[in-house]
């Protein structure tokens, strides 16, 4: 497993905005979008292109093209707040959906949903912006690789250690994330955090 803390000003100034506890559900969902633009051109900087012949209004030339472009998979919910930005980056993307919760006397993820295509072959990019105790992760992860998926990347807004820890055994992943935070406290919430993700971007989000 590849770790990278993505290091830019603005992504940690929103990363700011989204941990206040006085941020309305409306402004979350706009900042987490926000945000993820900066992460879906980060996830994506390794893609393949090949050339292309077009005509400019002047001459013909050649431009590039991407090709194989990955599959989207946001978990449910939370990773639907990081959806439209690699939808419109990525415009050609397959977008599957994967629902899990969390057991929450075990912290062990129960799979409730899924509409995964074939992914053998195919680079995968996972949302699962609250990385906490890694279980849903490595769940997601197991799954994708027993179906021989050939490299996958999850994009996370904040980390725990824990979660970390818990992924560092996959090869072919990149774990992104903009912040490493300190702990999980005995709910298994990240601190200091942002508290549930999904409540922040649908709920009254307290
Ligand atoms: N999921 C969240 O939304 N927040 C946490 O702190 C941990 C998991």
């Amino acid at each position: 497993m590849e770790m990278i803390e993505f290091e830019h000003p603005i992504a940690r100034d929103f990363v700011t905005r989204l941990r206040r506890k006085n941020t309305p559900p409306v402004q979350f969902r706009a900042y987490a979008s926000r945000l993820a633009y900066l992460l879906a051109v980060e996830a994506t900087r390794d893609l393949s292109t090949v050339p292309a012949k077009i005509e400019t209004p002047l001459e013909d030339t050649l431009g590039e093209v991407l090709v194989d472009p990955p599959i989207i998979v946001p978990i449910l919910r939370a990773g639907l707040g990081m959806l439209e930005a690699f939808q419109d980056l990525l415009p050609d993307s397959q977008v599957a959906f994967i629902g899990m919760t969390r057991d929450e006397k075990t912290a062990e993820p129960v799979w409730h949903y899924s509409s995964l295509p074939n992914v053998a072959g195919r680079k995968v990019i996972v949302l699962d912006p609250m990385l906490a105790t890694g279980g849903t992760a490595a769940a997601v992860m197991e799954y994708l690789f027993e179906k021989k998926a050939s490299d996958v990347i999850l994009v996370s807004v904040i980390a725990a250690p824990e979660g970390i820890a818990r992924l560092g055994v996959f090869d072919n992943l990149r774990v992104i994330t903009v912040c490493v935070d300190r702990e999980l406290d005995s709910n298994w919430y990240i601190r200091p955090g942002l508290g549930d993700f999904g409540d922040r971007l649908y709920s009254d989000g307290i």
